[in-house]
């Protein structure tokens, strides 16, 4: 083969236009439609947010609630779904039972069969309704299958209660305080879109051929629980809880490290300074410490981050967001199994809006590989191999 430009894992290349968000990885910002993310945070709500990411702008009050008073009347889930997760092992990843769940959704969706077909990116408005189904279900699929493990009645899930607080609201049984609220509806928030990430990219390939907007998601959800990408935030905080104290952090890291192992939670292709995803996560982490006597936690993290800046600032390794957002819901009593889970009910808001926008202008994804295998064999027969 002549020799050809070889991008292994698309390291720097730029494959789509999008309005959707930028990430400043030198100087590590991020912003939704021109929107600091920071403002996001603090500012706004969930709902607010996904309808920027789709749409372009934020919501005007009218705007909002009709949005609002569809996806709440969409939570609930077909039972023959229920039945389906039902009979998954206990011990199924709950990542995996997302993927299964939002797969047999596809079954039930009634504008799906009516738009199928070689045109189906130029149903906007369909395609909007299947967006906002799939998005306000995720969650619902999660909170089932945690309280059927636990051997808990199910909690059907309320109109009257913010998409993050009706989440938390399914998984307790109980109304989430204002500020479990609030960071639940930060979180998502901060999850809610990133680029060409790895499970943002493979919902597009999907999308690219003109398949659907539920084959995209499960796309999304099983390229999101690997643990290079969404994944990172269970095991970060498996780690931590595996240090166990601050003084032993260097000597964890530092093994690890001669190891040659990763410290998931750190690095990023993207950002080459600090995520300031993890910036807000961490003061609500060190709120959520003092509350939750999970001092001890905190200041392990805080001395992991210490050691590791000291090892590989220098070659651009900072926390990302996946170092923090677990252990604040672990602070708020989330299992641990539950926290890519919790990642994917907030992305899926990112990964439909780049699918509609790719739509506009559909390219199929199709790359090509240097072959590097050998040429003009001659075929030999079984007899004589
Ligand atoms: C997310 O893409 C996104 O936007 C993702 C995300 C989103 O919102 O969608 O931000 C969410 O996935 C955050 C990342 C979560 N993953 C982890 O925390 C897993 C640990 N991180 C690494 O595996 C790594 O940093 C990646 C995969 C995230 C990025 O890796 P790159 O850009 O491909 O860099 P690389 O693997 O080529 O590493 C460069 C060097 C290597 O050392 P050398 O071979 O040059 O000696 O840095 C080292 C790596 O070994 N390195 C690490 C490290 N990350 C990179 N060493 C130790 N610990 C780490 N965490």
């Amino acid at each position: 083969m002549s020799e050809v430009p070889l991008h292994i894992g698309l390291r720097g290349i730029y494959v789509a236009k999008s309005s959707l968000s930028y990430i400043d990885g030198a100087a590590g910002k991020l912003i939704y439609r021109g929107y600091a993310i920071e403002d996001l945070a603090e500012k706004a709500s969930y709902e607010e947010v996904l309808y920027l990411l789709w749409f372009g702008k934020l919501p005007n009050k009218k705007e909002l609630e009709d949005m609002k008073t569809f996806m709440a009347e969409e939570r609930e889930i077909p039972e023959q779904v229920v039945e389906i997760i039902s009979k998954l092992p206990k011990d199924t990843h709950p990542m995996d039972v997302l993927r299964t769940g939002v797969s047999a959704l596809s079954g039930f969706d009634p504008d799906l069969p009516k738009i199928w077909g070689p045109k189906i990116n130029e149903y906007k408005e369909e395609n909007v309704r299947i967006g906002l189904r799939i998005t306000s279900k995720m969650p619902t699929i999660v909170a089932y299958f945690y309280r059927m493990r636990e051997g808990k009645e199910l909690v059907h899930p309320r109109k009257d209660l913010s998409h993050a607080a009706n989440f938390l609201y399914m998984m307790w049984g109980r109304e989430p305080t204002e500020l479990e609220g609030k960071i639940m509806d930060m979180a998502l928030i901060l999850h809610a879109d990133h680029g060409a990430n790895a499970s943002t990219f493979n919902c597009m390939v999907t999308a690219s051929t003109l398949s659907d907007l539920y084959s995209s998601v499960v796309s999304g959800i099983s390229t999101l629980k690997g643990p290079w990408h969404g994944g990172a935030n269970e095991a970060a905080l498996r780690m931590l809880l595996e240090i166990g104290s601050p003084d032993r952090a260097r000597e964890y890291v530092e093994e690890k490290l001669r190891r040659k192992e990763r410290i998931m939670g750190f690095g990023h292709r993207v950002y080459k300074a600090y995520d300031p995803r993890a910036r807000i996560l961490k003061k609500y982490a060190e709120k959520l410490a003092k509350e939750t006597g999970n001092e001890n936690l905190f200041q392990t993290a805080l001395e992991v981050e210490k050691v590791m800046v000291e090892l590989l600032g220098g070659k651009g390794i900072f926390p990302n967001v996946d170092f923090y957002s677990g252990q604040v819901y672990h602070m708020l009593g989330i299992p641990t199994d539950l926290f890519t889970p919790i990642f994917a009910i907030s992305r899926v808001a990112g990964w439909i809006g780049h699918v509609l926008e790719y739509w506009e202008e559909n390219v199929l994804i199709r790359p090509r590989f240097v072959y590097t295998g050998p040429m003009h064999q001659e075929f030999v027969p079984l007899e004589v191999r």
